[in-house]
């Protein structure tokens, strides 16, 4: 026996590659159980405004393979507050929908929490490219994103080769470094920098001159943008150092495009592990993956613990850039 009948889905805050693909997997797994399930358009703005519409099996075909969010995304300000959290559980109840499956990142979450306390059963599913969200793994989008980053650098180093330059490259990540640690690795950058490690310009400038003195014919410098901006940075090395990176700034390139297999196969697996939580009766939980397991963790303690940052990834990317 399930402990809800009928479930909504919406997608929240800033979109990321395989929403969609989470989308169908909360459609089809409802659908496989017997439940009703509702899209919500425009995320909490679109639950205040009563904008959801049910959805069936076709509603959700042809879409694993799409980047953005056939849900569409918005970030609503009167859902921050009492009345329009109180408006939306009230939307939610009149149609009959005792559970709600909530796509994003932090401020998603905080969302979902109180329409918890309000009586809906709520679960987070992490949706964000900038790998924020602590007691999961990886966030769905964050592999596509890293993989356009590794991809883009891939192709500054070709023309930063033929003419022996440095390049600084921007990537997003909000407060979080782990598409610049990712995406740095992954592209034998010689530097990496983000917000979790402090660093001191002098020294980055310095191992840059060693590097072109040592034969390095170019010098890739991943900086996520919590560490700073790329303009700024790469002023700085220029003060110091006399050498001139050209910048790229990624920006919202990161977030387009085709999932990639990881991202699909995580969102359908965390959509599923979502849509059998409520079913269960469990509310207000972050849905992850730990080594290989499932699991669920209460969004309160999500929402309070900071992602630890991966230092050992961090000292291997700079022992194997020298
Ligand atoms: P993300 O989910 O990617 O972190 P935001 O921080 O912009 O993105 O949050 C998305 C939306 O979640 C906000 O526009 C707002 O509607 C809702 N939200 C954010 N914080 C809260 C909160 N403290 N209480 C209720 N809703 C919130
Ligand atoms: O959270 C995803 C993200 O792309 C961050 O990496 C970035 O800081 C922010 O959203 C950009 O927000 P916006 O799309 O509103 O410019």
């Amino acid at each position: 026996m399930s402990e809800v009948k009928s479930i909504a889905v919406l997608t929240s805050g800033g979109d990321s590659q395989g929403m969609n693909a989470a989308v169908r997997a909360v459609v089809r797994s409802a659908l496989y159980h017997g439940l009703e399930v509702y899209g919500v358009q425009r995320g909490y703005q679109g639950l205040i405004n009563n904008d959801l519409r049910p959805m069936d099996l076709r509603s959700v075909g042809d879409i694993i393979q799409r980047g953005g969010t056939i849900l569409q995304t918005a970030r609503c300000k009167e859902f921050i507050t009492a009345e329009g959290q109180q408006k939306g559980a009230d939307v939610l109840r009149e149609r009959g929908i005792d559970g709600l499956v909530v796509i994003g990142g932090d401020g998603s979450y905080q969302g979902a929490n109180k329409l918890s306390k309000l009586g809906i059963k709520t679960m987070g599913l992490p949706g964000t490219i900038d790998n924020d969200i602590p007691f999961t793994d990886f966030t769905i989008g964050f592999d596509t994103a890293v993989s356009i980053v590794v991809d883009a650098i891939n192709k500054l180093r070709d023309t930063m080769t033929s003419h022996e330059r440095s390049s600084v490259v921007e990537v997003m990540g909000r407060h979080c470094g782990d598409i610049a640690l990712y995406a740095g690795l992954a592209s034998g950058a010689e530097t990496i920098l983000v917000p979790e490690v402090p660093f001191d310009l002098d020294q980055v400038a310095s191992r840059m001159q060693e590097n072109f003195q040592s034969g390095k014919r170019h010098s890739i410098i991943v900086v996520a943008e919590g560490a700073g901006r790329g303009e700024d940075i790469t002023r700085g090395i220029t003060e110091r150092s006399g050498i001139e990176p050209r910048v790229t700034v990624l920006g919202h390139i990161q977030r387009g495009g085709n999932p990639t297999h990881n991202d699909r196969i995580l969102a359908s697996q965390l959509g599923d592990f979502a849509v059998r939580m409520l079913m269960e009766g469990q509310s207000s939980k972050s849905c992850g993956i730990i080594r290989g397991e499932l699991v669920a963790t209460d969004i309160d303690k999500v929402v309070s613990t900071k992602k630890p940052f991966n230092m050992d990834l961090y000292n291997l990317a700079l022992r194997l850039s020298q």
